[in-house]
């Protein structure tokens, strides 16, 4: 047998501890590892107290996800949760790291259990589609009751140590080695011969739970999870917890979690859990590029984009200088992060003193001399190449040799920004999303001489910050903004053939976005998009003559829609529905009807064309990261799995088919199917096998 699970004897305790890096994964061979050391311990009569402990940096964070959609192996988690719980000695759970899902519903099986202090534990189950498989909706309740539970495992979001301590999920929080400590304890445990109870057997939590408000909560988790399944779910599988003996809730989550395993949609979330993480792979560098540490940052630019990317750094501990050009835009851009922050904290986002410790980690500056230290500097200033590339010249002289010089243009050519430093190897992109300090996406733009260390440690840091970075080529608008340039033509195009506002967007927030994209322009202002299509000689007839009307969105009150005063509520207006009409008429074109179906077709299937687009120029390397980027930047529905994915499970055949139809009736080149899509779906493949 392999070493992935091993006992030791330390006195009278055994010490079984899972060694399989990197995070302690519960695959097959962990699952009997840990049956058959578990057994060994039982029937040594000297071994009178179990400590479950992982080596490493976590305790064992979940199932292997990777074995999740195949022929289960071998004995099941619960399986191992009954060699605990039959144990008839005393088993001790070592937390440390990120005990979740199984990890932590096996620690759930333990009598007793101890937490280093940065501990995070969580049931992230809901975020791949599925629900705690192995007990934890019926254990997890028991311990720290039924609201909690709701909430850890509705949301899927880890708790703190201290959280879990609070509400009776761990016993103790240990400083020093959890480890050591356990065993230390699981010794005072049997000599003061602690009776043995286990959660299962723990019902006074769940003796007077008030109906009415699990009711009340229950419908406000299903309104979020709307056209999911897992919550529903959840949901039930809590109910069980109440009403129906362990044993059998037991029976019917396993049940339950079975069918979602192989639904649709935790194949995309898995597929997106997986993406994620192999987008931060960088195609084409030495396999032995290290990143550089960061220790400091510095962002050129106080507005709205600066403030949010300096919150980003500050978010995980690190100085961040950030400088203007006047002291007054400095002031009003660090007045607004001061703000956010603290009204974070007023609404019990983050700790008051924590508050103003990232606050305090941001300093400002309106000398550009204040980014001499800095191992990373990110420009946010205007769009405008002419204004960028004074900027770099001017890092060019005052940077540290070895920091990394990033712009975080949207559009504009990496590589002529580069040029106007010496060092256009140490010049990357990294496009943020607004806004920064939320959206998770971040496409890292490799110019033609980025240096791979530069590229490695964009993506690097870009995790650290929370970030879900993915590697793109350099051509206008990269990936994101690019594809989505055909969801914005064919929005307009929609509404010229017949359709109106509140029936494009009705149509993409039933697909699964939360908000359709002509509410979205009218949250971003359409100024912003009209101001950037005049500057490329570009017209889009609807949203022009909005903007000629100064109909510019929320911020005047009109734009695809009406507001009321104080209200972000969109509402259909006559007056655009009368403008559609008429330039309808004056383009001659005849008013027809649409279904949900063709406007979503009409509207994705142009993006799904140009990311084959973007794949065949090597723009993107996987059509996963094109995923990565519209699911993080761009609200795609993750439990779609991302646009490539989506495309990927309706058939290639479809979209081209369709796509060919719309070429005929738009007349447009771009719905042409690209040549990698015609070449896969001829071949009956997806994006997935290119
Ligand atoms: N199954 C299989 N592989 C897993 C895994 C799991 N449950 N959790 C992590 N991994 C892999 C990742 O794919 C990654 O592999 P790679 O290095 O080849 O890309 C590696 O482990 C490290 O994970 P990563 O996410 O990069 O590390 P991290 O330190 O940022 O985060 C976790 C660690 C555990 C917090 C995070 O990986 C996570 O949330 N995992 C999922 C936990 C989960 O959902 N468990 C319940 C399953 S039902």
């Amino acid at each position: 047998m392999s070493d992935l699970v091993t006992l030791r004897r330390d006195g009278n305790v055994g010490v079984v501890t899972v060694d399989n890096p990197p995070v302690n994964a519960i695959k097959t061979a962990v699952r009997v590892g840990l049956i058959a050391k578990l057994g060994e311990a039982k029937a040594d009569p000297d071994v009178a107290a179990v400590v479950l402990a992982c080596a490493g940096r976590t305790f064992m964070a979940g199932a292997d996800i990777s074995e999740f959609g195949k022929p289960m192996q071998g004995p099941a988690t619960v399986d191992v949760i009954a060699a605990v719980e039959q144990m008839g000695k005393p088993v001790v759970a070592a937390l440390h790291g990120t005990p979740l899902g199984g990890g932590l519903e096996i620690a759930l099986g333990c009598h007793l259990r101890l937490a280093a202090p940065g501990t995070r534990l969580g049931q992230p189950e809901i975020k791949i589609g599925t629900i705690p498989g192995a007990g934890g909706t019926q254990r997890l309740p028991r311990l720290v009751g039924l609201e909690k539970a709701m909430a850890m495992i509705l949301t899927g979001d880890p708790i703190t140590a201290q959280d879990a301590l609070a509400h009776g999920l761990v016993d103790e929080i240990v400083d020093g080695d959890v480890t050591a400590a356990a065993v230390v304890f699981a010794k005072k445990v049997v000599a003061e011969q602690r009776p043995l109870v286990l959660a299962r057997d723990r019902n006074e939590k769940l003796a007077n739970v008030d109906r009415a408000k699990f009711d009340e909560l229950a419908a406000g988790y299903l309104k979020r999870g709307k056209g999911l399944l897992a919550p529903m779910a959840a949901i039930e599988s809590l109910r069980n917890a109440l009403d129906l003996p362990i044993d059998d809730a037991l029976r019917r989550e396993w049940t339950l979690f079975l069918g979602l395993l192989g639904s649709e949609q935790a194949k995309s979330l898995r597929h997106i859990f997986f993406a994620e993480r192999e987008a931060a792979k960088i195609a084409g560098i030495p396999a032995d590029t290290r990143p550089r540490e960061i220790r400091r940052a510095a962002v050129i630019g106080a507005g709205t984009m600066g403030g949010g990317i300096a919150m980003c750094f500050a978010n995980v501990g690190l100085p961040v200088t950030v400088v203007e050009m006047s002291a007054e835009a400095l002031g009003r851009g660090l007045d607004t992060v001061a703000r956010n922050y603290r009204s974070t904290a007023a609404r019990g986002g983050l700790k008051p003193e924590e508050a103003e410790r990232r606050i305090g980690l941001i300093t400002g500056t309106t000398d550009m001399g204040g980014i001499a230290d800095a191992d990373i500097v990110i420009e946010a200033v205007f769009e405008t190449m002419d204004v960028k590339r004074q900027v770099f010249a001017a890092l060019d002289k005052l940077a540290g040799a070895d920091a990394l010089l990033a712009t975080n243009t949207s559009y504009l050519d990496v590589n002529v920004i580069a040029r106007a430093t010496a060092r256009p190897q140490r010049v990357v992109g990294m496009h943020f999303f607004s806004p920064a300090n939320l959206m998770r996406a971040l496409e890292v733009v490799r110019g033609a001489e980025t240096a791979p260390d530069v590229l490695a440690t964009a993506v690097a840091i870009g995790r650290r910050i929370g970030k879900a970075p993915a590697v793109v080529g350099v051509c206008h608008g990269f990936v994101g903004n690019r594809i989505q340039r055909l969801r914005t033509v064919e929005a307009e195009r929609v509404l010229i053939e017949g359709a109106l506002p509140q029936e494009v967007d009705a149509a993409m927030t039933e697909f699964g976005f939360p908000m359709g994209p002509l509410a979205a322009g009218d949250l971003a202002g359409l100024d912003i998009s009209w101001s950037m299509r005049k500057a490329q000689g570009l017209t889009a007839e609807i949203a022009d003559a909005l903007c000629e009307r100064g109909r510019y969105g929320q911020k005047t009150g009109k734009g695809f829609y009406r507001y009321e005063p104080g209200s972000r509520a969109p509402k259909p207006d006559p007056e655009v529905e009368q403008l559609i009409v008429a330039t309808s008429a004056r383009l001659g074109v005849t008013r027809r009807s649409f279904d949900k179906k063709e406007i979503v077709e009409r509207l994705l299937f142009p993006v799904i064309n140009e990311g084959a687009r973007v794949l065949d120029e090597g723009i993107a390397a996987r059509p996963g990261d094109i995923d990565v980027i519209w699911v993080y930047g761009y609200a795609f529905p993750a439990w779609r799995g991302g646009i490539m994915h989506w495309a990927d499970t309706l058939g290639l055949a479809y979209v081209r088919d369709r796509l060919i139809e719309f070429a005929a009736r738009t007349g447009d080149e771009r719905h042409k199917p690209a040549p990698l899509l015609t070449r896969l779906a001829a071949e009956g493949k997806g994006f997935a096998a290119s």
